[in-house]
């Protein structure tokens, strides 16, 4: 059921929602998720639809403006943020002041914060024209910029754009490619990396996405509310899980324990150990995405030769999971999580970089979201109430006298 706000307002009333389990924050138009349906759709599209048939730009464009855009509309969207590929030189070095080993995330966070400093002629958050101006920037800078992070770990430099190439396919160039030797990616793997980007276009109000329209609605930047998005993505809960589940799989292949014993430790909770990649807060049903993800690993291990035993383990693990009470009873399934990593692992992905893939993949969403609330009469600064519990009024004692 719904409670109205402003019957709780009149009188008086506070409730106390940790976790926001049953707060709705805003009214949305972007996203539908029915988690016990396992149904994901944008703007009315189902994903799989949108995942088999579209591409991430055009996915990027139903999210921000709300229908899919005509060949003329795409066409003119594509070569815009093509057109705004390149960083500055300055804006590289800047990047090239993080240690070469910092997590990515963090300098993924810094370097979208900084481009309001690059672009402050993009900051305008109520005029049309500036706001496209970001979003079309954040697009086109958000690959640059992942490409580089990959690039600098492995201590290489950053390649100017192909301008013929597609979104997807120009990234793994830009990330992938040896200077001036000639690279072409495998048609399954951009096709896999760009169905997965789609996978994570928008998902509601997530903890990132939530994140950025509560930073927006003090009418910070959208540079600066989508960092802060970034931010909130890191966390081994949300996005970070991609990292922390090959980390799982890794450590469960090397110990020498069996995959049963692992998930005897998970069901009786020793030192709080999660089964990574499972479970959800809106899904109470197999996550649509990684049922997606699934056959997508499957299919890229394969066609790129590289099976690899950390599927074996994932299999094994949500064969036990499927068919055990202590999930069922909890309704725990996998989320988009449990496989993408061992997609961007065969792909040539270091772990570090697993959630900045997700961020690139999230951009639009983080967009989309931004702009609507912006845009909402509804909208006021998000500011949660509390139910205080300290001390209740007590004097001031000098220093020297406790
Ligand atoms: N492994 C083992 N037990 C779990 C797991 C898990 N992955 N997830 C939930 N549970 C158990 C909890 O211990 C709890 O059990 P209890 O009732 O006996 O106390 C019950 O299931 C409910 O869990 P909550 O933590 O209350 O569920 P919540 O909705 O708050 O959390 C979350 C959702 C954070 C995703 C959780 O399932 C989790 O930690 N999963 C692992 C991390 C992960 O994969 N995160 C990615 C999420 S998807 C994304 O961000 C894109």
């Amino acid at each position: 059921g719904i409670v109205v706000s402003s019957l709780l307002r009149e009188t008086g009333m506070v409730t106390v929602d940790p976790g926001f389990m049953n707060t709705a924050s805003c009214e949305s138009e972007i996203t539908y998720i029915d988690g016990d349906a396992g149904i994901l759709r944008y703007r009315g599209y189902a994903i799989d639809q949108l995942a088999e048939k579209s591409s991430f730009l055009e996915v990027a464009y139903l999210l921000i403006h709300g229908e899919l855009p005509s060949p003329s509309e795409h066409d003119a969207f594509v070569e815009r943020v093509n057109r705004h590929t390149l960083v500055h030189e300055d804006f590289r070095t800047f990047m090239g002041t993080f240690p070469r080993d910092g997590h990515p995330m963090a300098v993924m966070a810094s370097a979208i914060n900084a481009l309001s400093t690059f672009y402050p002629e993009s900051l305008d958050p109520f005029d049309d024209e500036t706001v496209e101006l970001a979003t079309v920037l954040l697009l086109a800078k958000s690959r640059t910029i992942t490409s580089y992070l990959h690039r600098r770990r492995v201590g290489e430099p950053l390649l100017y754009p192909d301008y013929s190439r597609g979104y997807v396919e120009d990234f793994l160039r830009m990330t992938f490619a040896v200077p001036y030797m000639q690279y072409d990616s495998d048609p399954t793997v951009v096709d896999a990396l760009d169905k997965l980007l789609i996978l994570h276009a928008d998902h509601e109000q997530n903890c990132s996405t939530s994140t950025v329209r509560v930073v927006g609605s003090s009418h910070a930047n959208i540079y600066a509310s989508v960092a802060a998005g970034i931010n909130a993505l890191s966390g081994p809960l949300h996005g970070g899980a991609n990292e922390s589940v090959l980390k799982m799989l890794t450590e469960i292949q090397g110990s020498g324990t069996t995959v049963q014993d692992f998930m005897s430790k998970v069901k009786n909770k020793e030192d709080g150990v999660r089964l990574m990649g499972f479970g959800h807060r809106v899904y109470k049903n197999y996550d649509p995405r990684a049922a997606i993800v699934k056959k997508s690993a499957d299919a890229v291990l394969s066609t790129l030769g590289k099976r690899d035993e950390l599927l074996d383990i994932a299999m094994e693990l949500e064969d036990i999971a499927l068919n055990d009470d202590y999930f069922i009873e909890r309704k725990l399934y996998p989320n988009v999580d449990f496989y993408t990593g061992l997609i961007y692992k065969a792909m040539g992905f270091e772990p570090a970089m697993f959630t900045p893939l997700f961020a690139l993949g999230r951009m639009p969403g983080w967009i989309a979201q931004w702009r609507e609330m912006m845009k909402d009469p509804q909208t006021k600064i998000g500011r949660p109430r509390q139910i205080y519990t300290g001390a209740t009024q007590r004097d001031y004692v000098d220093l020297s006298a406790r």
